[in-house]
């Protein structure tokens, strides 16, 4: 589904450019669950801000479903962006003056569903992540394994076709990590959503099936983790 040929990637600096992504190639296929670890400053987040299509200024190819989405223009790139990917960061980025609810409808409201359909699929989904009930509750309100159970929700209320969490237990104590972990494991396994997540924890790493190494922006390893 995602394949990766030659990835490189510079960022402008000063009369230079710094080479930040070496040569990336890979493919993630359909229901996978892949984790990416690497040291602060090796270039997972770039490298997921291409695969999410948030960057596309880079050299090498990205097909995604068989297609080369560099012939896209600036319209069709965002809307498969928006039509494709669910993103959960570690600080949640939830909007803090509108109730969960109100957050988690946010990409269907964008999308013009009817509030109807969306009052619906956002019960649903907010009893799929464990927070039913919580519709009406502000985010300052939730623990932070909570307000990231929002997100989480708000990441798969429009059925992407895959997940990109960067750093999502990030900001959470290691009970509550251990407890989001589990979370995606399970939308892996029942939805077979695919699942790509960044991470410093090794703890994290061990819970993935794939793991992907990084080091200075090269790609070093890609094995299966049992
Ligand atoms: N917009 C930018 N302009 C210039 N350099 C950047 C930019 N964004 C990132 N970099 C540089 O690219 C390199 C990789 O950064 P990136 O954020 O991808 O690392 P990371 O692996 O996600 O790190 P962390 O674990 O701290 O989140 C770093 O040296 C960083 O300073
Ligand atoms: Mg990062």
């Amino acid at each position: 589904m995602i394949s990766l040929k030659k990835i490189n990637k510079y960022y402008q600096q000063g009369d230079g450019r710094v080479h930040i992504l070496h040569d990336i190639s890979f493919d993630v296929n359909e229901g996978e669950f892949v984790g990416i670890m690497g040291q602060s400053g090796s270039g997972k987040s770039t490298l997921i801000n291409i695969i999410g299509f948030l960057d596309r200024e880079y050299e090498g190819t990205y097909s995604f479903k068989g297609d080369d989405v560099s012939y896209l223009n600036n319209k069709r790139f965002t809307s498969l962006r928006n039509q494709n990917v669910g993103f959960v960061f570690q600080n949640f980025k939830l909007i803090q003056n509108l109730t969960v609810a109100e957050n988690v409808a946010l990409p269907l409201m964008y999308a013009g569903v009817k509030k109807k359909e969306i009052d619906q699929r956002v019960s649903q989904v907010l009893e799929r992540v464990g927070l039913g009930g919580y519709e009406k509750y502000l985010p300052l309100r939730l623990s932070g394994g909570q307000q990231q159970r929002v997100s989480i929700a708000r990441a798969i209320i429009g059925k992407p076709t895959f997940l990109i969490a960067d750093e999502p237990t990030g900001a959470l104590d290691s009970h509550t990590s251990a407890e989001i972990m589990a979370l995606f494991k399970q939308l892996n396994k029942e939805n077979k959503t695919t699942i790509i997540i960044v991470t410093h924890d090794p703890k994290v790493g061990q819970q993935v099936d794939r793991l992907l190494t990084i080091l200075d922006g090269k790609l070093i390893s890609d094995t299966g983790v049992a």
